[in-house]
This record gives structure tokens, sequence and C-alpha cells, in this order.
């Protein structure tokens, strides 16, 4: 492959996903706006390409969660580019609940046509409508949960678990439709299917963790690598293939298997999970067009 990234076969589209994926079809109706959260590490790849399908024609909020976890510049970038597709964009830590506040004056905003055409029916204060969508595991209970401030939804991080239909109230005369995360059949690229395995949208154990870790070392090399060096403390080598790079890491973690030779599957896990954890700092996987 391009770049020397090692081929991978990712196939990800339980039967559930389509029960899900018509649910939300059906349910559109019901609400005034869509909110999209993506993850802020990987705004593109987080997104569902049938998002305009989806979301037929409605007014759209994208949130960027885990913003915490995000490189702050590249999170400016993407909500610029949000904003030039006419979207209305709030940056959101759903974990320690910053920037939370935020939604409900967004979503009025958003809505602020709809909240007039109620006023002049007589209808102030009718309550507003919003779905709440994103791919499995990007924080969409947690971000309710802040919202509504209350265990509404159950949080877990278990991709691929399915929710039934839930209203959720809020307060202030709005209500949210929470969703069954989803993926969709297809993914354009094998760089996507790994940027939600690294994310854990996809669960690893379906994928090798080995390769995944191998091309994640060299995507970390080519956008990142003062984290290489400052976590793992080696100069990664510009020639080396990705495991050889998880090669030289695990030495210098000193996951030796037996004489001179270093476990590069022990590496690749902890790699993903220190990633996981944002223990490498704040890194963003992919850029905007712009
Ligand atoms: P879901 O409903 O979309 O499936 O996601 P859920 O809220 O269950 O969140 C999945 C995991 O992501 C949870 O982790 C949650 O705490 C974490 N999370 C959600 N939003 C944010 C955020 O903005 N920043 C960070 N850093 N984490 C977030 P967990 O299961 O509690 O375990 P762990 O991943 O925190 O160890």
């Amino acid at each position: 492959m391009e770049n020397g990234l090692e081929k991978m076969n990712i196939q990800w589209f339980p039967g559930h996903m389509t029960k899900a994926q018509r649910m939300i079809e059906e349910n559109v109706k019901l609400v005034d706006a869509v909110c999209e959260i993506l993850d802020a590490r990987i705004p593109s790849a987080s997104r569902n390409p049938y998002i305009d399908r989806l979301a037929a024609g409605k007014p759209r909020l994208v949130i960027l969660n885990r913003c915490d976890l995000a490189d702050p510049a590249l999170t400016a970038r993407w909500k610029k580019y949000f904003q030039r597709q006419g979207l209305a964009i709030l940056e959101t830590d759903a974990k320690s609940g910053r920037g939370v506040n935020g939604f409900v004056p967004a979503v009025r905003e958003l809505l602020g046509d709809k909240l007039k055409e109620y006023e002049a029916k007589g209808q102030a204060g009718r309550t507003l409508r919003v779905m709440i969508l994103g791919i499995p595991n990007v924080g969409k209970s947690t971000f309710i949960n802040k919202v509504a401030r209350r265990k509404a939804a159950v949080a877990g991080d278990k991709p691929g678990v399915t929710r039934g239909r839930q209203w959720i109230s809020i307060d202030s005369g709005l209500d949210l439709l929470d969703t069954p995360g989803i993926l969709w059949p297809k993914f354009d690229s094998q760089e996507v299917g790994e940027m939600l395995a690294l994310t854990n949208a996809i669960k690893a154990d379906v994928l090798d963790k080995e390769t995944l870790g191998a091309n994640f070392m060299l995507r970390l090399r080519e956008l990142y690598p003062d984290a290489l060096r400052e976590r793992y403390k080696f100069e990664p080598d510009p020639n080396a293939n990705g495991y050889e790079l998880l090669e030289a890491a695990a030495r210098k973690r000193g996951f030796l298997v037996s004489r001179g030779e270093y476990d590069i599957g022990r590496m690749a896990s902890t790699l993903l999970k220190e990633y996981h954890d944002g223990k490498l700092g704040r890194l963003t996987l992919e850029a905007p067009n712009d």
C-alpha cells in the first residue's frame, strides 16, 4: 500500500446497525434539528457519510467531542471548516463537562427561525426536539448525561452496544432523542477503518492489533514524531517500517520475549491503550481540507 502501510481487512456491519439506521430514518421526522457528535481527533472519519440523507435537510449542529484529547490547533481548523459549510459547531469534553453548557444556547440559536414561527402561531414555549447521532463510543451517553445533569443514559466503553429509542427531557424546553451508535456498511478507505479502531468505535479484537499498532506508529512518525520521542524515548528511523518502530519502542520499554527478541504484540497493545488514555498528548489524526 501507499505510505508503506500494511493492508488489513476491516469488515464491520452487524445486523443491529441496519435496524438502528432504520430507526433513525423513521424518527428524524419527529425532530426539529439533528446533532452529530464527532470525535475531535478524527472529525472526518467519525462522520457518517450518509449524514445528509439521515438528517433529511434538518438544521444541524456538529459537536466536536473529546476535545481534551485532540490537538487544539487542529480543532480550531476543523471548527472553521464546519462553519464554512454552514453548520453550527460546538467543542466539548463531555467527560469533564467542558463546553457542554453551550449546547442549549447553540440549539436555540440554530432554531431561532423555528422559535419565531412557534411564537407567531401562539405556541411560544413549545418544546424543541433534537436527535443525537454518532458512531459507537463517541461519547453520546456521557454528553447527554451532562446536558441533562443526571444519569439518563448508560455510559460505557462497549462499541456496538444497541439501545432502544430514548427521549430525554432537558429542563429548558428541549427534548433529546438518543439513538444507537451506528457505523456504515463500507468504509471509504482502510484509513477510515483504522482510525475508527484507534478511537474504539470498532472493537480492536475484530482487527489485527499488531498491524493496527504498526500502522499507527507510521502515522505518528509522520504527524507527531515528538510524541514518540517523548513517550517511548526513541528516535523514529525514517526508513523503518511500522513493526520496526514498534520493536524500537518495545526495546526501550524492556518488553523482552527471549534474548534479543522483543514483544511487538505487547507494544502494539500498550501503544493503543496509551493513545486511548491520552498519554501520548493531544493528537488529532486528520486535518481538514482547507
Ligand atoms: P456512547 O454513548 O457514544 O457509546 O459513548 P459513552 O458516552 O459511553 O462514552 C464512551 C467512553 O468515552 C467513556 O469512557 C466516556 O467516559 C468517554 N468519553 C466521552 N466523552 C469524552 C470526552 O469528551 N473526553 C474523554 N477523554 N472521554 C470521553 P469509559 O467507558 O468511562 O472509559 P474510559 O475510556 O474513560 O476509560
